[in-house]
């Protein structure tokens, strides 16, 4: 008997699918294909897959040419699949031409021709009609989200607004786009959603005008400097029937996701502390270290730091108190903010102008997570216990500046698949900003006493 194997994602079945299968099939007498799950997907970049993977594999065995289907979820697999099912020949199609002569020494390798003018990417983009996004600001983050939505399937940047026009022309230039504009009427009428990358300030402002046209937000961190302020722009999003998804791009990442689920299963026991740091050191002259009223190393990094706290230890904090290091201008130059929970704690460090370890350190009764530098970027962490011998290890790909997993979700939730974020929620958001507000409190001249939650 001549076993076959064929793998994909299979998302969207289409006719190219079926006729891959017809004729891998008629390549032997007993076809096992192997559908790819959505991590597997998503940590070789191939973001956005619409259907489950049970309707996937159940598209496939309707299909009828399937004997046996089997689950495709880390590299290397198929070195063991074919070795394990004792296969004759592995095909794929024509696109993957010279890829897989690696398998040669344990069976045939058989490329089929690639049905013309279908892809599930194409159908991805035809199903849903894709989501024009305007970019509101042209700084230094801006920059980097327009290269890393390309990744994401069903979006496309086409236009920029900064009030300098000169700014929004090179921009566009830069990268392409069909429209830079400095009057924000004529932007609307271009977007169906936006990403805010102004200036911190400008984010409630520009959040606001953009959900009441009508257009989805996606806004760099901070959302907003006051509790009221986020509450208000979720309101207004819920009103509208809107996505507002907060642009803390670690809360997307495949890895910190997993960690935060690690750490709720129980196995480091209960938790009693958190801490994170995050410093940068920045040059005197940038905004981060001039800005008097919004500057500082607290409302710079402190959505960075605060964000493993809220996620772990929740909002429901009985204290919160804040101690800076200033510069000689006032601002901050390291910021620790420290928790009192009812039966816990957490403490929060970030720099601007003083450097430190930056680590996010989650303790509890049973052990402990330890996730090193670059901790936001999360792509290693160990689970520690009493016995030092014993740790367990996760690895996990961040790939490239990792925006493109925020951009994912942002256009998953616009389609409708999900109504809410659970990664990183409006709940997080307003705690978050409620401790931005408390911050400026303190530092306009209100006294820790005065913080408790
Ligand atoms: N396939 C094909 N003809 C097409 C599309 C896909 O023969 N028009 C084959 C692929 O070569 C692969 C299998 O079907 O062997 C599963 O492909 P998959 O990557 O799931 O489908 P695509 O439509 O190529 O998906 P995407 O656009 O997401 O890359």
């Amino acid at each position: 008997m001549k076993r076959v194997i064929t793998y994909g994602s299979f998302d969207l079945f289409h006719e190219g699918h079926y006729n891959l299968l017809m004729r891998a099939k008629a390549l032997g007498d007993y076809l096992i294909v192997g559908v790819t799950t959505e991590q597997y997907d998503e940590s070789r970049g191939k973001l956005n897959i619409v259907d489950s993977l049970d309707k996937r594999i159940e598209n496939v065995r309707n299909s009828g040419f399937a004997d046996e289907v089997i689950v495709e979820d880390h590299p290397g697999q198929k070195v063991e699949d074919v070795q394990k099912y004792g296969v004759d020949i592995f095909t794929v199609g024509s696109d993957w031409q010279g890829a897989f002569e690696y398998l040669e020494p344990y069976c045939q390798v058989v490329y089929l021709e690639r049905t013309k003018n279908i892809s599930s990417t194409q159908m991805r983009e035809r199903g849903h009609n894709i989501i024009r996004i305007g970019v509101i600001g042209s700084g230094r983050i801006a920059v980097r989200f327009v290269p890393e939505a390309k990744y994401v399937s069903g979006v496309l940047v086409n236009s920029v607004f900064n009030p300098h026009l000169a700014s929004a022309q090179l921009f566009a230039r830069q990268f392409e786009l069909d429209m830079a504009t400095d009057v924000l009427d004529d932007f609307w009428d271009e977007v169906d959603a936006v990403y805010i990358a102004s200036p911190h300030e400008t984010h409630y402002d520009y959040a606001k005008a953009a959900l009441e046209q009508g257009k989805h937000v996606l806004c760099e961190k901070p959302l907003a400097f006051s509790q009221r302020e986020a509450e208000e722009l979720f309101a207004i999003a819920r009103q509208r029937g809107k996505v507002l998804l907060e642009a803390i791009k670690t809360a997307y990442c495949p890895g910190f996701v997993q960690m935060i689920g690690i750490a709720k299963t129980g196995t480091i026991g209960r938790i009693c502390d958190v801490e994170a740091c995050f410093t940068r050191l920045t040059p005197s002259d940038l905004r981060e270290r001039t800005d008097l009223k919004y500057g500082g190393a607290f409302t710079e990094f402190g959505s960075h730091t605060l964000l493993p706290i809220i996620k772990i230890m929740g909002a429901d904090y009985k204290d919160v108190r804040f101690d800076s290091i200033l510069d000689e201008n006032g601002i901050d130059l390291y910021t620790k903010a420290s928790f009192r929970y009812e039966n816990g704690m957490a403490m929060s460090k970030s720099g601007v102008g003083v450097k430190s370890e930056g680590q996010l350190l989650i303790s509890g009764t049973k052990g402990y997570i330890l996730a090193e530098s670059p901790w936001w970027l999360t792509q290693y962490f160990e689970v520690r216990y009493e016995d030092p011998n014993k740790r367990d290890r996760y690895f996990s790909k961040f790939l490239g500046q990792g925006l493109r997993y925020e951009i994912s979700d942002f256009a998953y939730m616009i389609h409708g698949h999900q109504g809410r974020s659970y990664k990183f929620t409006a709940e997080d958001s307003i705690a978050i900003a409620g401790v931005m507000e408390k911050f400026l409190q303190k530092r306009t001249g209100g006294r820790n006493e005065d913080l408790g939650a």
